[in-house]
């Protein structure tokens, strides 16, 4: 892109400041620049100005889960039919981990943070290690997708090769990477990180399926035949991937996706509730829950939105490419955001300064219409490293792999 066709399209969306300091700049530097203009989607700064109506929706009422005693009931019948999708490689893994992970205070990738006490055991490693039970039942590999972001894709891709995929097979596993987006001060004007760099942060966990698509990894899905993906979250060293039950309880339900959720350990856990909005099976952020449906009680007495997803969902791929021209809704999310000051110095923000724009995986069971939510035991499956002491942090997530029998 030229500088002057640059210069159209920020003015067009008034963020000329983006050349503030192009006359300082050498020519290696004016040439990123221009060129992140060129790629930048500056459309979702309109978000700003109509931030809730976006994501409006009328009513939320409840979505029974197929709840423990159902699943332990039938759990032959499901693990026969999981475990038959995949062997004819039906079922492949993405794991979602383009996250910047900021709250553990680390710069590295979430997936290389250590946990272990005695000897290392690396998030990665348990997830790897967990999906090589399913291999090993399966007796075949399962096609694994991970995806990063521009901020930790060449650490994730380096440490991978580095501990040898932790003895996956490393012909079925594909690394792609999201798109980013650009980060906002409150008034919508874009931040810079350099002279020569607007911020830009991962564009949430929604993407991963256009993204995929954008680099041709939807062809290797199709060339390989797989019809189901389960996408899941970096976080969770509990987390149980290509699990025979969940899959042939999705398939054997009919329905487009199914959602792995927990029973709420209490009345205000940061999960997200699994619940139906205006008729269609959703979730509904904790930060978006009000008293009211916190308060809300079914017909037993129980509490109407207790059951939180732990970010492990079965998606049926022929669905997704029904929906992926279908525009996601834009969350604002406020962040701090790495920025320069008046002067042009770095500044490290304490405090929330701005906004990111995210797209989030939740918004595409709603898109797909039909979904089983599945409940599983919370003390085997979800271990969630969000934090680095306390709540749903690492020290946590440690007691309740040694409670399981896993040696740290
Ligand atoms: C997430 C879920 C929440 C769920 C909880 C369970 C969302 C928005 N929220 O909350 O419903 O109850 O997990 O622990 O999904 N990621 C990317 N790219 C991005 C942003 C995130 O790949 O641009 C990945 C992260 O690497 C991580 C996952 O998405 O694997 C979750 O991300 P995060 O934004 O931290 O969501 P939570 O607040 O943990």
């Amino acid at each position: 892109m030229t500088y002057q066709e640059a210069y159209s399209k920020l003015e067009e969306y008034g963020q000329l400041h983006v050349l503030k300091y192009y006359d300082e700049l050498d020519d290696a530097q004016k040439e990123q620049l221009l060129q992140q203009v060129d790629e930048t989607d500056f459309s979702v700064l309109q978000y700003i100005d109509h931030k809730d109506a976006a994501l409006e929706v009328k009513e939320i009422s409840p979505l029974a889960a197929m709840e423990l005693d159902e699943i332990n009931r039938r759990k032959d019948e499901f693990t026969r039919i999981g475990l038959d999708a995949i062997r004819r490689g039906k079922v492949a893994a993405v794991l979602l981990a383009g996250g910047m992970g900021t709250r553990l205070g680390s710069d590295d990738p979430k997936c290389m943070y250590d946990i272990g006490i005695t000897h290392p055991v690396y998030i990665m490693q348990r997830l790897v290690e967990n999906l090589m039970e399913v291999v090993d039942a399966a007796g075949v590999p399962v096609p694994f997708f991970i995806m990063t972001s521009d901020k930790n894709h060449d650490k994730t891709v380096s440490f991978m090769k580095e501990k040898n995929y932790f003895g996956y097979d490393p012909s079925m596993i594909w690394f792609f990477k999201q798109e980013m987006a650009p980060a906002a001060d409150y008034s919508g004007k874009v931040y810079m990180e350099e002279k020569y760099r607007i911020s830009t942060s991962p564009n949430g966990n929604g993407g991963w399926f256009l993204s995929m698509k954008r680099c041709g990894l939807i062809d290797k899905v199709h060339e390989l035949g797989i019809e189901w993906l389960n996408t899941f979250a970096v976080d969770n060293v509990l987390q149980r991937i290509a699990d025979p039950v969940f899959v042939g309880a999705t398939i054997a339900s009919g329905c487009a996706s199914g959602a792995k959720t927990v029973r709420k350990a209490h009345r205000d856990e940061r999960v997200g509730a699994i619940c139906l909005a205006d008729g269609k099976p959703s979730v509904i952020e904790y930060y978006e829950m009000t008293p009211e449906l916190l308060d809300a009680k079914n017909e037993n007495g129980d509490p109407a939105y207790n059951f939180g997803v732990i970010m492990n969902y079965l998606f049926r791929e022929k669905d997704l490419e029904r929906i992926v021209d279908e525009v996601l809704p834009v969350h604002i999310v406020e962040k701090k955001i790495a920025c320069l000051d008046e002067k042009g110095n770095p500044v490290s923000p304490e405090e929330p300064n701005g906004y990111k724009f995210e797209q989030l995986v939740l918004d595409m069971v709603r898109e797909l219409d039909t979904c089983l939510p599945v409940e599983v035991d919370r003390s085997r499956e979800f271990a969630p490293i969000k934090n680095k002491t306390g709540i749903d942090s690492v020290e946590s997530a440690r007691e309740l792999c040694k409670a399981i029998g896993i040696e740290l």
